[in-house]
């Protein structure tokens, strides 16, 4: 689940502070699968809707077990509150 106060521990997922604007799987402390390291893949807006839409569609080979939002209002909101987390 999104989560992202600063500096918090990783969970499941990553830690999502400061996730916009950051290239995808290169925040240090934790372990991605090399789907994500290898994607080269800049998270804005422009991407992370469509990645939280369809994860494995965008990076296939994902660890990121969830089947996506359901529209592509709810992705660009989500996008919007995680751009707040800076
Ligand atoms: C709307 C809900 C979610 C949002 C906004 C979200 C967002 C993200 C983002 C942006 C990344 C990439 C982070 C980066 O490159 O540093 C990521 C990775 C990840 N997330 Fe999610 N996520 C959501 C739901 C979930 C759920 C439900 C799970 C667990 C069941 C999960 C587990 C993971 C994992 C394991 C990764 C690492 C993926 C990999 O290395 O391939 N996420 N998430």
């Amino acid at each position: 689940m999104p989560y992202g106060p600063k500096g918090a521990p990783n969970r499941i997922g990553p830690n999502l502070f400061g996730v916009v604007g950051r290239k995808a799987g290169t925040l240090a402390s934790y372990s991605y699968s090399s789907a994500m390291t290898k994607s080269g893949i800049v998270w804005g807006a422009d991407t992370l809707p469509h990645y939280l839409i369809g994860p494995a569609n965008i990076v296939p080979g994902t660890k990121m077990t969830f089947a996506g939002l359901p529209n592509q209002q709810q992705a660009d909101d989500m996008v919007a509150y995680l751009a707040t987390l800076k």
